[in-house]
């Protein structure tokens, strides 16, 4: 029988150092003394995708429930933050595809296309809102794809129809993302009017001639006028930036952040070029080695330092704002283990407990609607400790854990469960701790999606220590590094829940 996910090529992303890899009846047990030698060894290796922030916990290995199953099903866990629920939803078109979107993309569609689809849309929501009609949704992200691609109606339309069926609070946050040249300022005051009040804009540099080179083809000042009526109208604005091109100069990352800056951007992400997983041109095996390694730990890191002076505060790794012009709430509380609905085709979510993906196609997508089912591929159930670890090991790989929070939400002191791995990580420079809050270190950044692993539970280490011979060789993963924080997991007890 397959234990692994038949798409863990395409998504587990990381080299291995030959030292740290031992066969699965090697995984032993937790010891102490040996520790902090352990991973001090272990965190020599080069972490080839750095910095890597688009990650899931548990990852994707196991092999997933195929089918749909009945929305009574999908809730049948009661959720760890009751009443309360979050959307993200799907669009799938854009212009044109550029050269290194990883996205789910279906570009340069017509009209009628979009307009089949936001049909659809609005049948799939009206089947999960009879679940859902005594909660409240606190957050909804309209992702892509390029969401402002569609024409004013269908934006109508869809969050009209969005109001319609879900029970927002009246502080949600509702973002919607977008690129440039598909939002003129009357696009951007009607997303306005119904409701969307965060608007992140795909910019990734302000350096034109790069920008051909990737099939992105806008001008640049036509960008910058957008921007500049989004800030006006809508104020809660974020760029996504994009540095590790061919041909890019060291400094292309710092100019395009300032300007922004001075454009009054209130909220800035900051990706890596990922350029295994583009979803054209698949590569399945890279070679291991980035030479842009050391480049991009310096690129990144004078980035941050330049935003930290500007008065932004980082949220997530990669991601630093203006606390009192912008927020960020929606992708920090889908790690809280809040509901997540899934819309559109390819949309992931989280019902509690449960961990699912909707149909990769179009065609399955509406198959399933017209059947009245929701149009979910695959599910996976998820244990409680892994539910609890989700959420510790995502927050710690995001900036930091609040440990004091989770004993009060799970009863589980996870710093007495962890007590050795932290003392040892933290006496070599990677954690700090006030006896409440963990938080990664500067010096942890670079490890940013390896440190928090080392807390994965054992039984999940034994299904990564269990991968067919020819995942790990050809594809090596991070976490076989596990092995030296082998958890105390026996202790924990989630008493109560
Ligand atoms: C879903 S895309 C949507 C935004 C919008 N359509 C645009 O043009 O940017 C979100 C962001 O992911 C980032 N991204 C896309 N492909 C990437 C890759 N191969 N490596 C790193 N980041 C990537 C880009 O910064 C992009 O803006
Ligand atoms: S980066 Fe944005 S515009 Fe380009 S293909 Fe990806 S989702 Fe579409």
């Amino acid at each position: 029988m397959k234990l692994y996910h038949p798409n863990l090529n395409k998504k587990s992303r990381i080299t291995r150092d030959p030292i740290a890899v031992s066969p699965v009846n090697e995984l032993t047990a937790l010891d102490p003394k040996q520790l902090k030698f352990q991973i001090a060894a272990a965190l020599r290796i080069q972490n080839d995708y750095y910095p890597c922030f688009d990650w899931a916990f548990p990852p994707p290995i196991t092999q997933k429930t195929p089918g749909s199953p009945a929305p009574q099903t999908l809730f049948q866990h009661p959720s760890v933050v009751p009443g309360r629920y979050s959307v993200y939803l799907h669009t799938p078109f854009c212009q044109s595809l550029c050269k290194f979107c990883y996205y789910p993309v279906i570009p340069g569609q017509q009209a009628g296309e979009m307009e089949r689809y936001v049909e659809y849309l609005t049948r799939e929501m009206a089947l999960y809102a009879p679940e859902l009609a005594n909660d409240r949704c606190e957050s909804v992200y309209v992702g892509g794809g390029t969401p402002t691609y569609l024409t004013p109606a269908l934006l109508e339309k869809l969050l009209t129809s969005i109001h319609h069926h879900f029970r927002l609070t009246d502080d949600a946050e509702v973002t919607i993302e977008s690129a440039p040249g598909t939002i003129p300022r009357d696009k951007i005051a009607l997303l306005k009017e119904f409701g969307v009040n965060r608007l992140s804009y795909g910019i990734q540099t302000l350096d034109s001639a790069l920008l051909a080179t990737l099939n992105r083809n806008y001008s640049v000042s036509a960008a910058v006028r957008e921007l500049e009526d989004a800030v006006a109208i809508i104020g809660n604005v974020n760029i996504d930036t994009m540095y590790g091109f061919d041909g890019e100069s060291d400094d292309a990352l710092l100019k395009t952040l300032s300007t922004f800056v001075a454009l009054g951007i209130p909220c800035v992400s900051i990706y890596a070029l990922d350029g295994q997983r583009r979803n054209h041109e698949i590569v399945r095996f890279e070679p291991s080695k980035d030479p842009y390694y050391e480049r991009k730990i310096r690129i990144f890191r004078d980035a941050r330092a330049f935003l930290t002076g500007q008065g932004f505060e980082p949220v997530l790794q990669n991601i630093f704002l203006q606390p009192t012009r912008a927020s960020y709430r929606h992708q920090l509380r889908r790690w809280n283990n809040v509901t997540l609905v899934a819309l559109g085709m390819s949309s992931t979510g989280y019902a509690p407990r449960r961990i699912y993906q909707n149909h990769l196609s179009l065609k399955n997508y509406y198959a399933h609607i017209d059947q009245g089912k929701l149009p979910i591929l695959e599910s996976e159930e998820i244990s409680q400790e892994i539910e609890i670890m989700r959420e510790a090991v995502c927050q710690l790989r995001f900036t930091q854990v609040d440990l004091a929070r989770l004993n009060e939400k799970y009863g589980v002191d996870l710093g007495a469960v962890f007590h050795d791995l932290i003392e040892a990580l933290t006496e070599l420079g990677y954690l700090q701790s006030d006896g409440r809050v963990l938080r990664l270190t500067d010096k942890a950044a670079p490890y940013n999606n390896i440190i928090p692993m080392l807390f994965a539970p054992d039984t999940l280490k034994a299904v990564i220590f269990g991968l067919p011979e020819e995942y790990r060789e050809n594809f090596p993963l991070p976490y076989v590094l596990t092995q030296i924080g082998a958890t105390q997991s026996a202790a924990m007890n989630p008493g109560g829940h």
